[in-house]
Formats: C-alpha cells, structure tokens, sequence
C-alpha cells in the first residue's frame, strides 16, 4: 500500500509503502531537506538543525524567516553551485550575463495517483508520484518522487522550465541526490569490457568522490550506470545497502562523495562531459529516471527489490512474465560465412527439439559478407540466402519453428547505398575524419529525418515478412559530439538528443510491432541499462559464452537486472574464445538461468547431445516461471571462490531451484555446504534428486552439499519441491 503525506505544520513530506519510508522536508532554506530514506518509520522527523560541518569559517545565509543556516551542511534533497554549498550540485544553469548562481525556493506540490511517465524517455510505470516545485525568477524546477508498492524502490527525476524571456543554457543537470546516514561504507560497481562485462567492483568509499561513468554516448561495458552504497559490514542477505540505477542508454555519470564532516551524498544523471543544453523561453528539459533502493538485507535483497522495480514496472508488459522463445541463432556457427544449405542444417538441427525459434543474424542484408560493408541498407541478399526470405521464413516454419532476424539499425558502414547518399547523417566533426570502430560510423539520431528512414527502412522488413523476434544490436561507442544539423550552439547536445532519438526510434518501430519481442544487444552487454529494458524485455549478456566467463558476467549481471532479462545461449565446446572444453549439460545449466537458447551448429552435434537438448528444455520450462517471477538468491560468488551458485525461490515457496557450478575440479579439494534460501522455515520440501524430505529450515540452515562430478565446470541442479500436500 503506498503513501504520500504531507504535514502543513512541518512542512514534511512522507512517501511509504509496506516497508520503506522516504521523508524530506522544506526546511530554513526554503529548500528541500533530506530526512530520511530506509525501513519504515512513523512521522516525527521534522528539518532540523545542521552542524555546520567542523569548517573553521562556514558561510552562512539568512533565511526568510531572518533564521541563520550553513548551506553546506544541509542535506539538500538538490544541490546548487555558488552559494556556499560545496557538495556536488545537481543543477547547474548557466545565464548568458554569465551568471551560474540559482536561488530557487520552494513554492508548492501535487500528488498524482497515477505516475506520469517522463517525456520522451523511458521511466518506471505505476506507483504514486509526488512533484514540487522549486523557482527562481526565471527558472521553475520540479522534482519528482514515485514510489512502488511491491519493492524498496523509489524513482527521482527533474524538469527545467524556463518561465523567463531569455534563452539559458543547463550545464549539468542530474536525475537525484541523496544524503545518506554518516557511516562507514563500501562502494559496489560493474565494471568491465566487451566480453567481460559486469565485473564486481568493491571498494571502501573514503574522501572525496567516487565516480561510475561513461563518456561513450552509450551505456557501456566499461561501467554500468548503477552504483551500490553498503553499510562495510553488509553481506549478500545482511546489512544496509543503498542501490541507483538509471534509466537511461547515454553518457551518465552517478557519483558518491564523502565530504570533511564524514557525510555521504549519492548523486548522478546525464553526465556533464560534453553536455550543454540550450533551454529556449517557455521550454522544458527532463532528466532521466533514477531508481534508488534500499535494502537491510544486504545486497540480494537490493538486487530482488531491483528485479521487481525492473520486471514488473519497466519490461514491456506483455513480456515480463511470460514464457519466452528458446532459439537457435546461427552467429557463433557461421558467422558471416554462411550459405543456404548451412543454414537448412543448423534448422535442421534444432528442429523437434523443443527449440522454437530460428534467429539469423548479421550477414542477410546487403553487401554484408565482412564488417565492412552493408550496414545501412536493410534489403535482403537472397543470392547469399540462395532464395527470397520468404522462402527461408517458410522452410523454418515447415519444422515448427519461428523466425527471428538480426540487425543493426543505428550504424553505417561507408561502404553501403546509404552512406553514398546520405554522408552527412553520420555523426561526425567539419573537416574531421569520423573515427570508425568495428568498420562503422554512428547514424545521427538527433535528426528525425534519420530515424524516420531508419524506422520505415526496418518497418519494412519487418512487416514485409513473418518475423517474430528481433535482435537489435549496436556494436560500437559514439566518439562524435557533433551533428551536422545542429547549430554550433547547441553542439554540445548532441549525445543526449542522439539518445532521445534513439528512444523515439525504439517507440516507432516496437510500438509498431507489438507483437515481436526484440532483445537488446551491443556487442553483448555492452548497453546492458534499464533504457534499454523498458522497449526490449531480454538482452544478450555477452558475447563471452565460455561458461568460466559466464559465471562471473551472469551472477555480476544479476546484481542489479533480471535475470528473466538476461538472455544467455550454449554455445560449443571447446569455446570459440577461451577454448575450454566444459560438459554439455553443465553449459546448458547455466545457460539455463535466464531466457535462453542455442547457438551452435546443431547439425554437428553427437546423437547423445541431440537427445539430451529436449530433457534439457523440459528442464528449463518447468524453472521458467521461476525466472520470471521468483525471487533470486545468490549463493555462492564466482569472484570470491571456486563456485558459481544461486537460487531461484516461488514468491509463494512453494518450490524452488538451486544451480551451483564447480569451475575447476581441483582434486581432492573440499566442497563446502550450500545454504538455500527463500523456502519457508516452516514447510517441508522434497529434495528431488535424493528423495530426502526436510523442513524448509533445515534445508537453508543446516545447508546441502552439491555432489559434483570430478571433471571441470561440472553443474548441479537441486529442485526442492513442496512436500505438504
Ligand atoms: C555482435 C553481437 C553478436 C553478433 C555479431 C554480429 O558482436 O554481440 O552476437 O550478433 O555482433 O556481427
């Protein structure tokens, strides 16, 4: 049940559900002041007074009420530069005098039963929103508030409006900030590359700031837009945890700083590198969603509250809980160097094996036999598919199967039809080469002429054929600020104008085709954000299919996604890139905890691994529900030892699933208990794979030890199934 409350007197405000409380007030400063966000709590905090921080001469400023305050020691619920407030400023407005300073004051609120999305990009939907107003002269600032009834989740974001007669520009203008309680406390990130993506980073925050970005125009690999703030003695089920998200696909910035006094603030949104936005009389900017959670069940219990936030609030609906598509895709088998009758294989192949889906991926289109070329012009190749796609759709349909296809929207390679026509809409610097990555250059997304071709270009294909899954892929960062349609004024706008069009884009085409589910990919994970999971309910986590690789990128994926959002394939053995040869099964298992499928050439494989993919689907049909709508417990961390497990629990616990991986067989090394969670203490369970029935208590504290096999990578799948009735 959620909540917002007001109190006149103390000009309070309460946002509540079952569990969390967040709670500021307007305070001397004419302000929003921060109160409190955590476990629920009654009404009786009121602003209060500051210690002005240990600093030997604090500025200090009179209130309206002729009341001294030190700006620098109140926990603003926004922090604004220049006048006396070092913390990082949330909003920074520039005014063509040159001044930078803004005094807004708090001037009134609404409450709205019905979260209002955010315009033009993608936002958390349901919940209640809260919006004050904060203005200037000139400026109106809203802060908005909404929060969730199922999860410790709250989302922030702001809107500038320019009520004044003259242009300004917005320098910085961040999605939230928030103070949390004096503590010790450890920073927890993602960190990574292509290929490696979503690597646990932990760190003791100290003085000064700390700061998870991306400069590239896109989310990327190198961090993930999410920081994890955690009491230094929280666990994975214990302790306090504060957890942010953005929901964004751009440049992004999200920094925690310590200041002298030892007070911690949380803070991020758009980031500033290379950003300036020119805001026209009468004109409104928005910021980015953020998602902050709180968690005092260390950091699975961030994770789950993340989980729910995500999938049931953000993933397109009519695809969040249901049953996803198993596919074969084509990529790791052939790459670019297929042929028709290859192709008819692998179809083949996969063909009566529960297995639903065939994805073709890149190399249909176009020139496109390298990486070089094509990209651009979305007109099928038939020479290469040796016959229409019609032809191709049919033949899958035939098996019983569905058909899913590759592209790559937002690029251009030189070397294609549309680039000889339209050069000017790449990204690119006047009298600059545009820098090329993987061969290609970046279409120029701030223009709608660009994304309405591109939209009619791929609507085209898409409507034009039986097509039922797409796989949107983006393989390269931006490295171009710099539109050609642009004034030179508003240059610096063109990575977040990229990404607004880049969202348009998504809404011309998924809108359209609500039928057909798209799953995100960018190199694999490199575009892994809660943007993209508001139009495309799946992404591919990596390119990296090696399972040791995998336990890591997985189980650091889930810190903050779905795993119903992670889409993860099996893929041969030894692996293309680490050359390992692991068990057929176990790759399964693991591929198994999340939507998944195949990709490999089902036509070479042993008459054993033909039979075992259909038990091995059953498998994965029986848990999907789980994936879906259960909650995750990770249970063992592959960065800290020698086991990858987690487990996947029915909200209701009725039943759950345990997988855990041993990465090498080291002989004679010991193997420690497992402790399940999320059963109810209470209720017994049938451990399926031994028979043996024990209450849920048992099982979680007294532990199970998985019985591994002596080979590496060897995986252990243990369902424990309600034994009552
Ligand atoms: C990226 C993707 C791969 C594949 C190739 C095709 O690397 O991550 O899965 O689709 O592009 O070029």
């Amino acid at each position: 049940m959620v909540a917002i409350i007001f109190s006149e007197s103390s000009r309070t405000f309460w946002l509540e559900n079952g569990t969390v409380t967040y709670a500021f007030g307007i305070g001397e400063s004419g302000m929003p002041e921060h109160l409190y966000f955590g476990k629920k709590i009654g009404h009786e905090l009121v602003c209060g007074d500051y210690p002005s921080g240990g600093e030997a001469q604090p500025i200090k400023r009179e209130s309206e009420n002729g009341m001294v305050f030190t700006p620098n020691s109140v926990p603003y619920e926004l922090h604004l530069p220049l006048g006396g407030d070092y913390s990082e400023p949330g909003l920074i407005v520039r005014r063509d005098n040159g001044s930078r300073r803004l005094d807004l004051r708090y001037t009134g609120y609404r409450i709205f039963e019905t979260k209002p999305p955010v315009p033009g990009l993608p936002s958390l939907r349901d919940g209640q929103t809260l919006q004050i107003d904060l203005e200037a002269a000139d400026i109106r600032v809203t802060l908005s508030y909404s929060i969730l009834d199922d999860c410790n989740a709250l989302a922030r974001n702001m809107r500038i409006e320019n009520r004044g007669t003259e242009a300004v520009s917005i320098d910085r203008a961040y999605s939230f900030s928030l103070p949390v309680p004096d503590g010790k406390y450890d920073t927890v990130c993602l960190h990574g590359m292509a290929a490696q993506e979503a690597q646990i980073q932990r760190l003791p925050l100290g003085y000064g700031i700390f700061t998870v970005d991306s400069k590239r125009g896109y989310s990327g690999a190198v961090m993930n837009p999410f920081l994890a703030i955690c009491d230094q003695n929280a666990g994975e089920e214990t302790g306090t945890v504060y957890g942010f998200g953005l929901i964004y696909s751009g440049s992004f910035a999200i920094k925690a700083q310590k200041k002298a006094a030892g007070t911690v603030s949380i803070s991020g949104g758009i980031n500033d590198f290379d950003f300036s936005w020119r805001l026209e009389p009468g004109a409104c900017f928005d910021t980015p969603e953020a998602v902050l959670v709180f968690s005092e069940a260390g950091l699975g219990g961030m994770s789950r509250s993340f989980h729910t936030a995500y999938r049931s609030h953000l993933i397109p609906r009519r695809f969040a809980h249901a049953p996803r598509p198993i596919v074969i895709n084509n990529w790791e088998a052939t790459r670019f160097a297929f042929t028709a009758e290859k192709i008819r294989g692998i179809i083949d192949g996969a063909a009566g094996t529960g297995i639903d889906t065939f994805v073709l991926d890149d190399g249909w289109f176009g020139i496109r036999n390298d990486i070089t070329s094509g990209l651009g012009d979305w007109e099928v190749n038939e020479a290469k598919l040796g016959g229409s796609l019609d032809d191709l759709i049919a033949y899958v349909h035939s098996k019983g199967m569905r058909f899913g296809l590759w592209f790559e929207p937002e690029m251009v390679n030189r070397n294609s039809r549309l680039y000889h026509m339209h050069p000017d809409w790449a990204l690119q610097t006047p009298d600059e080469e545009p820098v090329e990555a993987r061969g290609q250059l970046v279409l120029d997304l701030s223009r709608p002429e660009v994304v309405d071709h591109i939209a009619d270009a791929i609507n085209h294909v898409i409507r034009g054929h039986a097509i039922d899954y797409v796989k949107w892929d983006c393989n390269r960062a931006l490295s171009e600020g710099y539109s050609l349609a642009l004034p030179p004024e508003r240059q610096k706008e063109t990575f977040h104008r990229h990404v607004l069009g880049l969202y348009a884009l998504f809404h011309k085409i998924v809108d359209a085709n609500p039928d057909i589910l798209f799953e995100g990919c960018a190199s694999g994970g490199s575009r892994f954000d809660a943007g993209i999971l508001y139009f495309f309910p799946q992404i591919w986590t990596s390119d990296n299919t090696d399972m040791v690789a995998r336990t890591r990128i997985q189980y650091g994926t889930s810190l903050c996604y779905p795993p119903s959002a992670m889409s993860c394939h099996v893929t041969a053995s030894p692996n293309r890139r680490a050359s390992h040869i692991t068990p057929f099964e176990s790759r399964a298992a693991l591929a198994h905890q999340g939507p998944t499928g195949y990709e490999l050439d089902t036509a070479k494989l042993s008459v054993q691994e033909k039979a075992a993919i259909p038990l091995q689907i059953d498998a994965y049909r029986e848990m999907e529900a789980l994936i879906q709508s259960g909650d995750l417990y990770r249970l063992a961390s592959p960065f800290e030892g020698n086991v990858f497990a987690q487990m996947f629990a029915a909200r209701d616990q009725s039943r759950g699933v345990l997988t855990a991986v041993r990465i090498l067989w080291n002989y004679n090394e010991p193997v420690s208990p497992l402790y399940p969670r999320g059963l109810n203490p209470e209720r017994r369970y049938l451990l399926r794979e031994t028979g043996q029935i024990r209450l849920g208590s048992t099982w979680m504290y007294a532990g199970v030890t998985p019985c591994f096999q002596n080979r590496d990578c060897d995986a252990v799948t243990l369902h424990f199934d309600n034994a009552d009735d």
